[in-house]
């Protein structure tokens, strides 16, 4: 019978991570998968999500399950975090889901059950297991033009001529902030335009949020999708807590859609019955971790504390790399970088570039020349710089 399966294409930011295990040099830096480390080199568990999971330890007393959705109250705090009261609550749908992949993966069977979509538009680039879970799914997709290579900025104009061929119940993936793979993103103005977009195309706005946090604040970072939210009758957003709670492989989502009210009761049951034909009941332990970090006030300013040293620090090894490059290279090529926000920036490098990097160099980014900004250290940023220049 397995005689028929033929291999997968590998996913290239999982790929670079097998090839980084394998390197045997120390000098070695690994810039490629999405995981935040402190100054040391570590991803520690964040203090708020560690005294959670103490007083989690104490009080729980069954492991029995919680409900195909997982728990509402969870599901109801993220969406306040993330939609600051753009919209009434009888208006939304919840399903807690394993990680942003899987609230990603839930909210695309859930377009595909209305049997009405036409074409999910994704960004030129994004991040690749969009385009691989919507070609698993046998979606149809379509890309628009968002990041120019020369500049290493949003190029809105192109992405707007793009979009003006959606057709009536198409998707729109947007990413919330903190663009990946390329940390350039929509400024408030630009979403404006493209919310007026998507009602006259009477498109689905999609929006994957990942990175919540990282760019330029909690709430700023989402300013952009809250305008959005109130000004449409419809979305579907996929929220991560993996990075901003630092809880990676508790894998902790929330698939959320914003409706009619009078919709409401289907979706909800639709997202149900989704779970339990997909994995039954989601994962609960990070989320009753997160959950309790988000009703209890000393542990929320806490959280809050620790996310904002962990953007700052981002923001930091940003300006002090793009004055190293600046230095080393004579020239403004790569100011974008500290422009740039979140955890990535897509430094405009030839893939040949980027494997000289990584044979020469030790220096690991995606091939797409997506670097982790957040793998960086301080006594490090040179070493990278003086090889960029190099091979440039
Ligand atoms: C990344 O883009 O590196 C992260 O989102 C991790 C992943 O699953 O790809």
């Amino acid at each position: 019978m397995f005689e028929q399966l033929i291999s997968q294409p590998s996913d290239k930011i999982m790929e670079l991570m097998a090839q980084y295990a394998e390197d045997n040099r120390t000098n070695k830096l690994d810039l490629g998968v999405g995981v935040y480390k402190n100054a040391a080199g570590a991803t520690p568990i964040m203090r708020a999500v560690k005294k959670s999971e103490e007083i989690l330890l104490k009080v729980q007393d069954s492991k029995s399950y919680v409900g195909l959705i997982g728990s509402i109250e969870f599901s109801r705090n993220i969406g306040e975090l993330v939609l600051n009261n753009s919209v009434e609550e009888k208006r939304l749908s919840y399903a807690q889901a394993p990680g942003g992949t899987g609230a990603l993966h839930q909210l695309l069977l859930l377009a595909r059950a209305t049997k009405s979509i036409g074409n999910v538009w994704i960004s030129n680039p994004s991040w690749p297991n969009h385009q691989a879970i919507l070609k698993h799914l046998g979606m149809n997709m379509a890309s628009y033009y968002y990041f120019d290579e020369i500049t290493c900025e949003v190029n809105f104009e192109k992405m707007l001529q793009d979009l003006q061929d959606m057709k009536e119940n198409d998707i729109l993936l947007l990413h919330g902030c903190c663009h990946n793979p390329t940390g350039a993103n929509l400024s408030f103005e630009q979403w404006v335009e493209v919310t007026r977009l998507i009602q006259d195309k009477n498109v689905l706005p999609f929006i994957d949020l990942a990175y919540q946090g990282f760019g330029d604040g909690l709430e700023q970072d989402v300013e952009g999708l809250n305008y959005l939210i109130k000004n449409v009758s419809e979305a579907m957003i996929a929220v991560s807590c993996s990075k901003n709670f630092g809880v990676y492989r508790d894998r902790v989502g929330v698939a959320l859609v914003v409706s009619e009210a009078e919709k409401k009761d289907v979706v909800q049951d639709n997202l149900k019955s989704l779970n339990r034909l997909t994995f039954s009941f989601p994962p609960d332990h990070g989320a009753a971790v997160v959950n309790q970090i988000l009703q209890d006030e000393k542990l929320k300013a806490q959280w809050k504390d620790e996310l904002e040293e962990m953007r700052t620090n981002m923001l930091d090894l940003r300006e002090r790399l793009a004055s190293e490059l600046h230095r080393e290279t004579k020239s403004n090529r790569f100011s974008f970088v500290s422009k740039h926000r979140g955890m990535f920036s897509k430094l405009g490098l030839s893939a040949e570039q980027v494997e000289v990097l990584r044979k020469d160099y030790g220096i690991y980014m995606v091939s797409d020349s997506r670097i982790n900004v957040a793998g960086l250290r301080k006594d490090v940023i040179n070493y990278l710089a003086s090889a960029i220049s190099n091979v440039i």
